[in-house]
């Protein structure tokens, strides 16, 4: 508790822990860009296809009201002078206007396969980057020390798999491409339009101002709601997991209206953000829909006018010297009415891509924090191999979980040397200059108090944490010097809380060691008297394991997390309270398996019940950090200290459990 504390007070710590999830990125970032751009290497072929097909099809798109303009004025209201696509059409209107027809079903034809490779093809790619980034991550995160996934919660890492690079996917799938076809959509139709007519093109054009500003003030809105929906939902999924998992808490203190209370609240926090969203979405497109209706409203006018006003003679005039005489023939007016209806639509995607452009620079800002998080245990360049033999020393090994400044580190490692230096305050240290051998083979046992290092002690042989001063050596090689896959081979490890993973109770005792078969796997669990409990289930060892284990006991857990150990063959087990949760009875069979587990090969048993450390080659008893005393169960006694005092303790107890068994009797 009093280190929970300390760890909100030390302003170094909740760096890790700051909220995230809320940040307003940019919409372009050049630095994230490249990076991102790099994950398209591999694809060059596609997004080049894509990219191709994307402009070929704004251009076909296009082609639409281009060809009826042609149809109305070469045949339908012949304007007397022909267009360029009229001198190459058919003189008779009939087959000309059949033509023009056949025309536009090729065009839409190609806008119809060209759109079907494109999509076809980005949503391809967009996947096997979103495989190939994901797959980053996680490794990323496996590689991650310990202490990482201390400060940060889980939740965070799972957006960071899941919705960040479904973000990320949606820009590289609908986003980025997607612009240029909006862009270059935009850049035809006024090209076209500026070429039929450029003073009606203008007149169409003049509500772009208006269109901009309602753009920009509904980017800002929504982008604040967006915000929020994010922030917003990172807490409901945070909020969820803490609670499901912890369900049965919640509901032994009756805290579900409470719980309720509280899921409420940042449930509320959440609709009001898409509500908001919504609104602005609501009035937005509405707001385009007019401002669009205006411009065709204004063609209609001034174009109809000009229609009016026209005369074969000016036309042809304006079809040789268009910028000069311009003229507005039926054809035109008919093109403009259908190139305004479309001109709009691009613009309203494209706010929608600011956002998605947007929310995935945010995305990728996170992501690329955590991959560029590094992990601060890892194996040496020039690994050093153990002797193998199994032992382990502590040399003067000082420990704590805080992370500390550099220079914090630096007088640590000062005063643990010199003890008449001052010690930091600051520092809550879990080991205080810890020093013991255990010989290959032997049998350790470590007692103390709860919260006194013992898991500590065996995470650091494990090299979970590094040390900020001493030295752990395994097989006579300092861990840090030691390869980390070949270091952690080398133990078994059964926890006081065993974690199985879904799949079958075969596969959690392998564990995905192929090399041990399905006889072993049953031999490991007929040694640690678990198999008749595995029998007796419908599908035995092809046993599904639902949710870690929850329709098992901890105690059955805990037996197959022996096997599991058992299995592996390990050269140094660990025992972390690992019979704390079975009955005496199991217990007692349990000991049976434990003598043949442990012999040959080095052990290191924690245990509260200190009948099952008696027999060990030496005991360390631990006390708030230091290591008070170490020897035989004998020698111990002999000293009449802190384990004669915990010997005694316990020795109270169990005759008072002998006495008021007794009584009832
Ligand atoms: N991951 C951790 N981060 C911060 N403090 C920890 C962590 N694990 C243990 N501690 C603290 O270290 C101390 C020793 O813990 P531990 O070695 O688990 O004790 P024991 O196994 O003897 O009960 C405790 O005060 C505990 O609060
Ligand atoms: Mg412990």
């Amino acid at each position: 508790m009093a280190d929970q504390a300390q760890n909100t007070a030390d302003p170094k710590k909740p760096a890790a822990t700051k909220p995230d999830d809320d940040v307003v990125g940019k919409v372009y970032d050049s630095r994230l860009m490249g990076r991102l751009v790099k994950y398209l290497g591999p694809y060059k072929l596609q997004v080049g296809t894509s990219l191709a097909a994307i402009i070929l099809n704004s251009t076909t798109a296009v082609a639409g009201p281009f060809l009826v303009k042609a149809a109305v004025d070469t045949y339908l209201a012949p304007i007397g002078t022909l267009s360029w696509l009229g001198r190459h059409l058919s003189r008779n209107p009939s087959t000309g206007i059949t033509e023009i027809g056949a025309l536009y079903l090729g065009a839409l034809s190609l806008t119809f396969f060209l759109e079907f490779v494109q999509t076809y093809i980005m949503q391809w790619t967009g996947q096997k980057i979103m495989f190939d980034l994901r797959s980053q991550i996680f490794r990323h995160i496996q590689s991650m020390h310990i202490a990482f996934f201390d400060r940060t919660p889980v939740g965070r890492l799972v957006t960071r798999v899941t919705s960040d690079v479904d973000a990320l996917n949606e820009m590289f799938t609908s986003g980025v491409l997607a612009i240029f076809e909006d862009i270059f959509t935009l850049a035809w139709i006024v090209g076209i339009m500026l070429w039929m007519s450029w003073p009606l093109a203008l007149l169409a054009l003049s509500v772009i101002p208006a269109i901009l500003y309602a753009t920009k003030r509904f980017r800002d809105h929504v982008r604040d709601s967006y915000r929020r929906q994010r922030a917003a939902t990172a807490k409901i999924n945070s909020f969820t997991q803490e609670y499901v998992s912890g369900m049965s808490v919640v509901q032994l203190f009756n805290r579900e209206a409470r719980a309720f209370k509280d899921f409420s609240a940042v449930n509320h926090e959440n609709k009001l953000a898409w509500t908001d969203a919504i609104f602005a979405y609501a009035l937005y497109y509405p707001v385009v829909e007019l401002l669009s209706s205006i411009a065709i409203a204004l063609v209609i006018w001034r174009g109809g006018i000009a229609v009016l006003h026209a005369s074969p003679a000016l036309a042809a005039l304006a079809t040789q010297h268009p910028l000069t005489h311009p003229v507005v023939t039926i054809g035109i007016l008919i093109a403009f009415i259908q190139y305004a209806q479309r001109f709009f639509r691009p613009i309203q995607d494209l706010s929608d891509k600011y956002n998605i452009l947007q929310s995935a620079m945010a995305a990728a800002e996170r992501i690329f924090k955590l991959l560029d998080t590094p992990a601060e245990i890892v194996s040496p360049s020039l690994p050093k191999k153990g002797n193998g033999t199994g032992s382990i020393e502590f040399r003067n090994v000082w420990f704590t979980y805080q992370q500390l400044s550099e220079e914090d580190a630096f007088f640590a490692a000062q005063t643990t040397f010199d003890p008449t230096l001052q010690p930091n305050p600051n520092i809550e240290w879990i080991l205080r200059g810890v020093s013991f051998t255990i010989h290959p083979d032997e049998t350790a046992a470590i007692v103390g108090h709860t919260g006194a290092g013992k898991t500590t002690i065996t995470a650091l042989m494990m090299r979970f944490y590094d040390v900020q001063a001493g030295q752990v050596l395994v097989d006579g090689v300092d861990v840090r010097e030691q390869d980390l896959i070949s270091l952690r081979r080398r133990f078994g490890v059964v926890l006081q809380d065993p974690f199985l993973f879904s799949g079958t109770i075969a596969q959690n005792i392998r564990l995905g060691s192929d090399w041990i078969t399905d006889q072993e796997v049953e031999n490991a669990a007929e040694e640690v008297n678990v198999a008749d409990f595995i029998q007796t289930l419908p599908s035995a060892f092809a046993e599904p394991v639902l949710e870690r284990g929850s329709t098992l006991s901890t105690g059955q857990k805990q037996l197959i997390s022996f096997a599991r150990a058992l299995a592996h063959r390990p050269g140094i087990l660990i025992l972390d309270e690992a019979t704390s949760s079975v009955d005496t009875d199991t217990e007692l069979r349990v000991r049976i398996a434990l003598e043949r587990m442990i012999t040959g090969r080095t052990s290191v048993l924690i245990a509260h019940r200190l009948s099952t450390v008696q027999t060990a080659d030496t005991i360390l008893v631990m006390h708030k950090g230091l290591l008070r005393e170490q020897g035989t169960h004998q020698e111990l006694l002999a000293e009449r200290g802190l384990y004669y005092k915990l010997y005694q303790l316990q020795y109270k107890d169990q005759e008072l459990g002998a006495a008021s068994q007794a009584v009832p009797a």
